[in-house]
């Protein structure tokens, strides 16, 4: 079993979101392998719109750049974790540009409409894509998920197809970058993680009791406002 990790936020090693990807990707059998790519490390330029993906070279993106490398580790992972903050409602930048240039994988469009809303409005080129299981974790810095993630679950369903993915969705994400506070409250959602990657590992999907528990705050409001403010350095910087 093949696990390809894209982490896709800003900060590589110090997101709050792969802390979470990597306890989850614990939870599978030990002889799992297990690759993480770090999006901000590769050189991957924007989609240039031009179809010659579609058109002149069918499944070969012109764009010579990193993501020449990451191509076949897609096609070669049984399981793709995609690992990013949630940005302005939305994926972080890093893996819409990275999305974008997957339209290689993509068959061309030729007009017509599939409209059905259970499936992807395009179809994968390579048939065998269809086995892998797509796998989102997110967190944000919003003390619920509810408003944060609608926009990008819409997105994720138009993209993948409806319940054709999984979604762990995290508030008070920032709480995984603050040492020494709520250690308890975050290593119980870190078990958590591990606990739902076995759960995957075995089922193929997580149960919706799994699900539910994970978009549980890992804070009360209260507390998470008090941790929040004291760490922005609430008395340094009054005007806040
Ligand atoms: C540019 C920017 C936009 C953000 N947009 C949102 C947002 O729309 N909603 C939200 O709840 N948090 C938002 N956040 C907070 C991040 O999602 C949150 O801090 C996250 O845990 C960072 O994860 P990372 O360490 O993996 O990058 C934003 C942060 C930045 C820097």
């Amino acid at each position: 079993m093949r696990i390809l990790i894209l982490n896709g936020s800003p900060r590589g090693e110090r997101s709050n979101t792969l802390k979470l990807a990597k306890a989850f990707a614990a939870g599978f059998p030990e002889e799992t392998d297990i690759e993480i790519v770090c999006l901000k490390e590769l050189e991957i330029k924007p989609c240039l719109g031009c179809f010659s993906c579609w058109t002149k070279t069918p499944g070969e993106c012109v764009v010579k750049d990193d993501m020449q490398t990451l191509y076949p580790k897609i096609e070669a992972a049984d399981i793709i974790i995609e690992s990013f903050p949630l940005y302005f409602f939305g994926m972080s930048g890093a893996v819409k540009t990275m999305t974008d240039r997957c339209l290689p994988f993509m068959k061309t469009y030729l007009g017509t409409s599939d409209e059905n809303g259970k499936s992807s409005f395009h179809q994968l080129r390579n048939p065998d894509m269809y086995n892998k299981k797509f796998v989102l974790i997110s967190t944000c810095g919003y003390v619920q998920t509810a408003p944060m993630y609608p926009a990008l679950l819409k997105q994720y369903d138009l993209i993948c197809g409806e319940g054709n993915y999984t979604a762990i969705l995290c508030s008070e994400g920032e709480l995984f970058g603050y040492e020494g506070l709520a250690e308890r409250q975050k290593n119980g959602y870190l078990a958590d993680m591990t606990k739902a990657g076995a759960e995957f590992a075995a089922n193929g999907k997580l149960s919706a009791k799994t699900l539910d528990k994970l978009l549980r705050p890992i804070l009360s409001p209260g507390g998470f406002e008090a941790i929040v403010r004291s760490h922005w350095g609430g008395e340094k910087f009054p005007q806040i």
